[in-house]
């Protein structure tokens, strides 16, 4: 057996996360009517988490639990990932208890390792590269909106980050347009748009765009997408980076520039004040907690698509 794992969102093709969207939906649909089909009936999650989280947390526990199955939640402090145990025990162990592990780390380099020796699906639930997870329920939200992909234009104002990288390469993959604005130094890193580059030949449509001023990013967005400017590990960096990060801050000025219609969008957390406003996440163009609520329903059929691949039954 070849387990699939989803460690970058470029591990799936564009039919993939189609397939993933339409189990979501059918998934969505269901429990709109109280059915909660077992479709993973006794099995069992692991989630290994370096790092503090709501949503992920929340919808992956409560997600494996509404398809028939058991999360178990390892906090932190439990494993210490390298420290007490090192990555490829706590692999090796896991392996003989668990049908799928989700893993929330610092250095992707340990989601890679852990999925290299653990023989189950392993799912990147947030490193420093990539929030796989998160993009998938943001195409869906977005999918779920409006009939298209192509066509469609996000423009990402912030920081280089793993959320931006995601969103980079699964607009590559399915063909939407994406452009980036960060400031000098804080760019996403070149061998993701470099990937992004590849994929976009491949797809055939969309396209990706660096604009130094956010003003010139949003001028032709159906999605303003922001993310905070100091992620989970760089605390330290939070004062220095709010000075740097504060021309591209998402507020009604910066709105004034995009076309009416278009949607604002938060992974969340959010630091209100800083990267985006009140008034713009509160706003009735925002989707913030569309998104966040499908993460439950993405990451639901992403378990059911991705046990089904490697048992081979997919
Ligand atoms: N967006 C997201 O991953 O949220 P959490 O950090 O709360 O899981
Ligand atoms: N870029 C943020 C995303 C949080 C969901 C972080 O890594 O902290």
């Amino acid at each position: 057996m070849l387990e699939r794992d989803l460690l970058s969102i470029a591990d799936l093709s564009k039919d993939e996360v189609y397939e993933i969207f339409r189990i979501a939906q059918d998934l969505k649909a269901r429990m709109s009517r109280r059915e909660f089909p077992p479709l993973l009936e006794k099995c069992t999650l692991a989630m290994v988490f370096e790092k503090p989280s709501l949503r992920t947390r929340c919808s992956f526990e409560n997600g494996m639990y509404q398809l028939g199955g058991h999360a178990v939640y390892l906090a932190p402090a439990d494993i210490s990932l390298g420290k007490r145990e090192s990555i490829h025990d706590v692999a090796k162990n896991l392996e003989r208890w668990f049908d799928l592990i989700t893993a929330r780390v610092f250095k992707h380099s340990t989601v890679r390792e852990l999925a290299k020796y653990a023989r189950i699906p392993v799912i990147n639930a947030l490193s420093d590269t990539e929030h796989p997870c998160q993009v998938l329920a943001d195409f869906l939200t977005v999918y779920e909106k409006r009939v298209s992909l192509y066509d469609f234009t996000i423009a990402y104002i912030g920081d280089g980050n793993n959320v931006c990288h995601s969103l980079i390469l699964i607009s590559a993959i399915l063909g939407t347009h994406i452009r980036i604005s960060s400031p000098a130094g804080y760019e996403p890193k070149k061998a993701i748009v470099e990937k992004a580059a590849r994929l976009l030949k491949k797809s055939a449509a969309g396209s990706y765009e660096f604009f130094r001023n956010p003003a010139d990013a949003v001028k032709k967005a159906d999605a303003i997408y922001t993310d905070v400017w100091a992620s989970m590990g760089q605390e330290s960096e939070s004062e220095a980076r709010k000075k740097i990060f504060l021309p591209y801050q998402v507020n009604r000025a910066l709105l004034k520039r995009a076309p009416d219609d278009v949607l604002i969008m938060h992974d969340l957390p959010a630091h209100r004040g800083e990267e985006i406003t009140d008034e713009v996440i509160d706003s009735e163009r925002s989707i913030v907690f569309d998104q966040a609520e499908n993460r439950l329903h993405a990451q639901k059929a992403l378990m059911v698509f991705l046990i089904g691949k490697s048992s081979g039954s997919g």
